[in-house]
């Protein structure tokens, strides 16, 4: 991946780092910070913690503007922890090439690209870099949601981050939703960052020692039932590949690009909280989930309408989409790669950092 040159700083490695790998490291030094240059088109923050929305502002023409601005709306997406975009004439080929750009400036290491799922089919319609997202799919059984459903009815079970069982896993991901059924299919996301700050000091340190791991390896029977054979190959960073489709990550992490704190286990991936006993994890991440999935005031819900697209952190963020119609609903997907997860054990949480 073509490097672009991120703002320089004196160091981000001023507390201990935990976590990590220094074949994928972010390349910020310090986190970032906004300058203001999107302020300019009309837009509202959906709740005081997570979620902007713009309107009039459109994926082509940020395309066509300089890395400054750019690198702001990553910023925004990382602080506000999702963006969404109203009604974009983009096509699959724009949205990666946005992508690939956010990412870059954002300080993703130079061994990070684009994803490629391993349930991708070889010769996928739009490329192996686009997931699409497409109810007619899912109804045949298609990846977690089937995996979920087959053991739970609630609805909260789809809480997920993106791939988080990659050894390197997503920063940012991108969906336009272009078709939609005349009502419903909502999608949810929730502030990590948040989740961090209603733990108290204790618990906050005690989880800032632990790991965990992050296990997908259903997706093997998933392509066994599906007859697809898993992708082969790299799966957008060299340590993404083979079918271990298991990674170790620290429980709280430090996000590179604002600095904060996040927890970072999901309901999708994350089996096991190593270094405890199986009924401390079990308790462990039971309470965790229960945090995400209890405190609306930590969501934002999003009704789509037509083309309307969202960019969120994965670091920091989780995000649950809804299955509560029949009509066709679709749309695509593209996730870049940012560093292995760390904790830098000096960096703050939002609150602290913002004096709230
Ligand atoms: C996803 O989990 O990335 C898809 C969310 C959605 O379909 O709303």
């Amino acid at each position: 991946m073509p490097s672009v040159e991120v703002p320089a700083a004196e160091t981000q490695a001023d507390g201990q780092i935990l976590g990590g790998n220094t074949r994928a490291q972010s390349r910020l030094l310090k986190p970032l910070t906004y300058s203001g240059s999107l302020d300019q088109f009309k837009h509202q923050d959906l709740t005081p913690v997570i979620g902007r929305e713009f309107e009039g502002l459109q994926v082509r023409d940020l395309l066509k503007w300089g890395d400054e601005r750019i690198r702001d709306l990553a910023v925004l997406i990382s602080q506000r922890g999702v963006v969404f975009l109203r009604d974009q004439d983009v096509t699959p080929n724009e949205m990666k090439d946005l992508m690939l750009r956010l990412t870059e400036l954002a300080g993703c290491p130079e061994s990070s690209g684009l994803h490629i799922h391993p349930l991708t089919e070889e010769g996928s319609e739009l490329g192996d870099q686009i997931s699409v997202i497409s109810s007619e799919k899912q109804k045949k059984g298609g990846g977690l949601t089937h995996q979920l459903s087959d053991v739970s009815r609630f609805a909260s079970a789809g809480w997920h981050t993106d791939i988080s069982f990659e050894p390197v896993p997503s920063d940012y991901a991108m969906l336009k939703i272009h078709t939609l059924p005349p009502t419903g299919g909502d999608t949810l996301w929730a502030s990590g960052y948040e989740i961090y700050d209603r733990l108290s000091p204790a618990m906050q340190t005690m989880l800032e020692s632990l790991t965990a791991t992050h296990d997908a390896r259903f997706f093997l029977d998933e392509a066994e039932r599906l007859g697809n054979p898993l992708r082969k190959g790299i799966r957008g960073n060299p340590l993404n590949q083979g079918d271990r489709l298991t990674a170790v990550h620290p429980v709280i992490r430090t996000n590179p690009v604002t600095g904060w704190k996040s927890v970072y286990v999901n309901k999708g991936f994350t089996k096991r909280i190593n270094g405890v006993t199986k009924d401390e994890s079990d308790l462990l991440l039971g309470y965790l989930f229960n945090l995400v999935t209890q405190n609306h005031d930590a969501q934002v819900r999003f009704k789509w309408r037509a083309n309307d697209l969202a960019i969120w952190d994965n670091r920091s963020m989780w995000h649950c989409a809804t299955y509560d119609y029949v009509e066709a609903r679709s749309g695509d997907r593209v996730c870049s790669l940012g560093e292995a997860p760390f904790l830098n054990l000096a960096s703050k949480g939002r609150r602290e950092d913002l004096g709230l």
